[in-house]
């Protein structure tokens, strides 16, 4: 399928390698069990070589979902290689990702190498690696900081060395979405059919899901993300943002995953019970306010009609239900129907008095808890009288 796009889940990866994300091989068992429900087509688990635990991780994540691909990460060198080898020794699907830095900056202060013997290393990287397994992945890690006519050289050498998907990723989150794309659709063209073109973003403008979407509709196909966006500073493409923006907007992105899209919502709950911290509120698809409304006029429009200012059906999503917070912007239309909820039927003038009290209480307060209106539904209809209380 030409517009299908492959989502590559680096949760376990990158994801877990930034600070409070760090898994057990056990968590990391747990999160992977959700990442096959969710529907992801390759799962990476582990950078083998950077401690026993990771490298464990790889071989229990493919001994335990052997239909699923497993990736494993390594450095350009025989080391890396070799253990990656070695972790995915028992899986069915397995792919070594090999990556080395491509960008000058990295070139003069981290490698201390010329262009010639990166492109050297990264084509040995890739032979080696690919007598190992059939599927190979290499990243030109700060791609996005690289020389385009290198950053080509580089591609054409690795996919002719056998590596089968090339990741471009714009690793410190510097790009944006224009450039990103433009620099996609440019390697995307010279490499043809010949190797899938993947990208891998990084959020440190915030950008990094515009940017994926750019590199798709440039000709990427394969996404590299992570759930809740986590990964390194400002974490990675959130997996949950690029797949509704696809999945809603797909009059602008005609594009196809493979994700159940009902699994997000628990994915995330689940991620945040194994990590350190959760979404913050306000974070797109899975954060607590991301179905909540509170403003009274939202509210009033809402109940009216839930595409006023909805644009997701949250249960499309796996959230239960949309939630009106009731607080100091709230409506009388939203307090009528969370009295009723509450089994209070007002009348206009019980209503009126209810409503009063409240916004009173509500400028004080961050939002009231459905005991304390209940308290002052049970007031007015005790003074007011009248009111069927069931
Ligand atoms: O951000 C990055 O460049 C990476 C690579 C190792 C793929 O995580
Ligand atoms: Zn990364």
């Amino acid at each position: 399928m030409a517009d299908r796009v492959y989502i590559f889940d680096t949760t376990l990866r990158d994801g877990e390698q930034s600070p409070g994300c760090s898994m057990t091989v056990p968590e990391k068992l747990k999160m992977a069990a959700k990442l096959v429900e969710l529907g992801v087509d390759i799962m990476e688990a582990g950078f083998p070589i950077a401690s026993e635990g990771d490298a464990a991780a790889v071989d229990a994540v493919a001994r335990e979902f052997p239909w699923m691909s497993v990736a494993a990460l390594a450095r350009s060198n025989k080391l890396d290689v070799e253990k990656a080898a070695e972790s995915l020794r028992n899986a069915k699907r397995p792919r070594i990702h090999t990556f080395l830095a491509t960008s000058d900056i990295h070139l003069k202060y981290k490698l201390k190498k010329s262009r010639q013997q990166v492109l050297d290393d990264a084509v040995a990287a890739v032979r080696l690696a690919r007598s190992y397994v059939e599927d190979v992945e290499f990243s030109a890690e700060d791609a996005s900081r690289t020389d385009w006519d290198y950053l080509e050289q580089v591609c054409r050498a690795v996919v002719e060395a056998g590596a089968r998907t090339v990741n471009l990723p714009d690793t410190v989150g510097y790009s944006v979405p224009e450039e990103y794309g433009q620099m996609i659709g440019r390697m995307v063209k010279a490499l043809g059919p010949s190797a899938v073109v993947s990208v891998h973003c990084h959020d440190d403008l915030g950008l990094a899901v515009a940017n994926s979407l750019a590199a798709v509709q440039a000709g990427a196909r394969q996404v590299e993300c992570t759930i809740n966006g986590i990964g390194e500073r400002a974490g990675n493409t959130s997996l949950e943002e690029l797949v509704m923006a696809i999945n809603t907007r797909r009059d602008r992105y005609p594009f196809e995953t493979k994700i159940v899209t009902e699994h997000l919502f628990p994915a995330s709950q689940l991620l945040s019970s194994i990590i350190a911290f959760g979404p913050q509120p306000n974070k797109a698809i899975v954060g607590d306010n991301a179905f909540a409304h509170e403003a009274g006029i939202h509210q009033d429009g809402f109940l009216k009609e839930r595409t006023t200012y909805e644009i997701m059906d949250p249960k499309s999503v796996g959230v239960p239900e949309s939630k009106l917070i009731l607080g100091k912007h709230s409506g009388r239309h939203a307090l009528a129907q969370r009295c009723e909820t509450l089994g209070f039927q007002l009348t206009r003038e019980q209503l009126d008095q209810v409503y009063q009290r409240f916004t009173t209480m509500a400028d004080r307060k961050k939002g009231l808890r459905n005991e304390e209106i209940a308290d002052i539904a049970r007031a007015v209809t005790e003074e007011v009288g009248a009111a069927k209380v069931s």
